[in-house]
Parts: C-alpha cells; sequence; structure tokens
C-alpha cells in the first residue's frame, strides 16, 4: 500500500517527510511479527500506528486489543494481561481470561508501557521470548501466539537508568522502533491540522470554517506546541466555539495559547521530564536556579542599558527596552520565534517572566501541602494505604508512587 493511501485510509494529515518515514517502517514491518516501540510525546499522534500496523498484516482478521498500561491499577494489570484463576487472590470469585490469551493469534497495543510494574515486566518479557505464560495463581503454562507493540512518551533510557524499567525488556521491546516526531518539528503540517480542525468542526457545530490572517499562521507556526497534535485540535475547537468572527487575527490567538513557561526551560529539560519529575526536589531547585539567574541577568541588562542611555527616563514601557530585555533574556533558548510578536507582547511576556519565579515557588510549596496531606491521612488510618487513599481522593496507586517519590515513611 502506497503511503500516501496509508494516510488517507488512517486520516493522517500530513506531508513532513519524518513522518513519512515512521508511516513506511510501520508499512515494512507489518508483515513481521516483529515487536515495535513506538515513542513520541504525548498527543503527537501515536495511537494510529498499531492500527496500521495490525491492519496490514496477516493477523488483521484476528483481534486487536489497545490497552493502557498507566490507567490500570498496579494490583490487577498482571491478572488483566495474563489472567487469574479462581481463588488466587481475594475477590478473584471465578477464574479470568487475560489479553493474552483472548487476543490469541492477533495484536496487543501496550499503551504507555513504561508505566507497567516491575513484576509484570518480568512476565511480560517472559511472554515475548517463550510464547509462554503463567495465570496469576497459576502454575499451568499456557501457550499464545500473539503480536506486541508498545508506545511510550518517555525517555525509556532514563526510566531504565532510574531503576523504573528492565534494559532486557527495552531490547526486547524495542526491535523496531518508530519514532513520531513532535509538532513543533513538523512546521509545514501545523497550519494544514489546523484548517483540517477547523473544518471537521465547522461542520460538527454548523458555522463556517475558521481562517486565519497572515500574522495569525506565522505566530501558530511558531508556537510550541507542547502538548502537539492534540493541543492544536482542542485550541482550535475552543476558537470554533467561542469566536464569533471567523477570521482568526494573531491578537485574538494568542489568548489561546498558553504563555508556557517552558520559554526558559526547554534547554535543560525535555518536556517529558519536566511532566514527570514535576515532584522531584531536585529539578524545582534547579528550575528555581535557572531562573533566579534569568532574573539576575534580566536585571543586569537593565542595568547596563540605563549606564549607557544618555535619555535619562528610560520608561519601563518602552517598546524598544523591553524587546531588547526580552531578547536578551531568552537569546540561550530561542524556542520562541519573537519575530512573531509585537510590541504589545513584549510587556506580557517580561511580566511573563517576572511571574516565573513566584510561580515556581508556589508549586514548591504545593508540594510541600501535598506531602503534609499525604503524611496526616496515613497517620489517620495507621497507615493503611487503600483507606487513605480514597480519603485524598487519589488512587491506591498514585499514592503509592507519591509515598515512593516523597520517600514518605
Ligand atoms: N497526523 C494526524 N492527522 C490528523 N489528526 C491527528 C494526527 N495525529 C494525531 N491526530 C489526532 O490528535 C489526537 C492525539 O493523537 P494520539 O494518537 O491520541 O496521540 P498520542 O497517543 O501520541 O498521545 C487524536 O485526536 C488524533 O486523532
Ligand atoms: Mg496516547
Amino acid at each position: 500500500m502506497e503511503i500516501q493511501s496509508i494516510k488517507q485510509r488512517f486520516g493522517i494529515i500530513g506531508n513532513d517527510p519524518k513522518l513519512s518515514r515512521a508511516i513506511d517502517i510501520a508499512r515494512q514491518v507489518a508483515a513481521t511479527d516483529l515487536t515495535v516501540l513506538i515513542t513520541g510525546e504525548s498527543g503527537t499522534g501515536k495511537e494510529v500506528f498499531p492500527q496500521i500496523i495490525h491492519h496490514l498484516s496477516s493477523r488483521k482478521h484476528k483481534s486487536y486489543i489497545a490497552v493502557n498500561c498507566g490507567a490500570i491499577p498496579e494490583g490487577t494489570i498482571d491478572s488483566e494481561l495474563f489472567g487469574h484463576e479462581k481463588g488466587s487472590f481475594t475477590g478473584a470469585h471465578e477464574a479470568r481470561k487475560g489479553y493474552f490469551e483472548e487476543v490469541n493469534g492477533g495484536t496487543i497495543f501496550l499503551d504507555e508501557v513504561a508505566e507497567l510494574p516491575l513484576s509484570t515486566q518480568v512476565r511480560l518479557l517472559r511472554v515475548l521470548e517463550t510464547g509462554e505464560f503463567l495465570k496469576v495463581g497459576s502454575s499451568k503454562v499456557i501457550k499464545t501466539d500473539v503480536r506486541v507493540i508498545a508506545a511510550t512518551n518517555v525517555q525509556i533510557t532514563e526510566a531504565i537508568q532510574r531503576g523504573k524499567f528492565r534494559q532486557d525488556l527495552y531490547y526486547r521491546l524495542n526491535s523496531v522502533p518508530i519514532q513520531i516526531p513532535p509538532l513543533r518539528d513538523r512546521k509545514e503540517d501545523i497550519h494544514l491540522l489546523f484548517r483540517k480542525f477547523a473544518n471537521d468542526f465547522a461542520e460538527k457545530y454548523r458555522m463556517p470554517a475558521l481562517q486565519l490572517t497572515d500574522e495569525a499562521v506565522t505566530l501558530l507556526i511558531n508556537y510550541r506546541w507542547d502538548g502537539n497534535i492534540r493541543q492544536l485540535k482542542n485550541i482550535t475547537e475552543q476558537i470554533s466555539i467561542i469566536e464569533s468572527e471567523r477570521l482568526i487575527t494573531h491578537q485574538t490567538l494568542i489568548k489561546y495559547l498558553p504563555k508556557t513557561t517552558m520559554v526558559s526551560l526547554p534547554v535543560l529539560y525535555s518536556k517529558d521530564d519536566f511532566n514527570h519529575d514535576l515532584t522531584d526536589r531536585d529539578i524545582l531547585y534547579k528550575v528555581l536556579w535557572d531562573m533566579k539567574k534569568d532574573i539576575n541577568d534580566l536585571k543586569r541588562t537593565i542595568f547596563e542599558l540605563s549606564q549607557k542611555s544618555d535619555t535619562k527616563h528610560l520608561q519601563e514601557s518602552d517598546p524598544v527596552l523591553i524587546k531588547k530585555i526580552y531578547h536578551d533574556v531568552s537569546n540561550e533558548t530561542k524556542d520562541f520565534d519573537s519575530s512573531v510578536l509585537n510590541d504589545g507582547d513584549y510587556e506580557q511576556i517580561t511580566e511573563e517572566v517576572a511571574n516565573e519565579n513566584s510561580r515556581a515557588e508556589e508549586s514548591l510549596s504545593i508540594q510541600e501541602k501535598e506531602i503534609d496531606l499525604i503524611k496526616k491521612a496515613l497517620a489517620r488510618y495507621n497507615g493503611k494505604r487503600k483507606l487513605a487513599a480514597k480519603d485524598l481522593g487519589i488512587s491506591e496507586r498514585t499514592l503509592y508512587r507519591k509515598i515512593k517519590e516523597y520517600d514518605i515513611s
């Protein structure tokens, strides 16, 4: 099948060569039984790839199932994947078939595979290597013929270093890697995708499609899109619903684009790191430290400028000065194409930089409050995690993770 027709059949928009290459690999690997690991930031469009592979393979008439490993509680995931015997744990009133038995002959997509607990990783490795597994609470070996495709939005190599992911499993899963580029690296496709979503929502809400002015297009293309295609789609929907004027200017558009604090962060930390270790003290301190440095640089720049300048009255709102400060501060990062900004926007951005410090401090104190709440809840229930989790309104698994992360005893 031609790449173009695959795109059409699976509703994939975009002409980026990196995207086409990913589709090409999926197409070629489909006919084999090789395990495939799809990596890419959240929202880049990973979910369609295992479907392409399954539907172009000889397994296409057999079952396909997608399992979100991050969404299944740690306590039941082995049973969901591999099944269990009656009475193998409290509540196991009936024996149950797991996905690896049900999907025999077909394809399993393990989404967010890095979230699998280590004990499940051992079982998974075994079934990948031998085609054999045991149900929970059983010693009878069961054979299965399942093709596994996995996806992750985390840097798995870092998870391995942190001891959260087995290296041998990684190598086994990664027989064929497919990388999905972030939207910001597919600039040519951004406007294309916007038009596609604008048309879809126009149809859905029965109104004329949104259009962008030239400046708005430039802004759209140069935005960071940390949430990738999912974020672009959501924002297009919001604008479609809220704005009555169908021609969208960049002033209107900018209101919908979150002023990502990532403007000064991404060089040090990929977005994935930042999200996953947001609760990690080290990173927060480092972030605070960098912000402090930025602000000191900013102060110095203002000072130097006021020394150099022979006009005695430098006004803070002077767009030229603010432009200069903004350029100096963001010079290292260059993530944001400043040419798309208007003079008025610089005020917003300088304010933003100044606000970052207090914002990060806020999240630090939120973290402390969270630790405090967890400790109190645990004390209240004599360390019973199930009850404490319920009280806190989080899953037991999340509580477990937080206890580990914050090192709460
Ligand atoms: N190339 C594309 N063309 C059109 N829509 C896309 C494309 N890639 C992703 N999408 C849409 O973007 C959203 C996010 O995609 P998804 O596969 O769920 O991302 P991920 O699993 O990588 O987080 C979905 O609504 C999907 O339909
Ligand atoms: Mg996904």
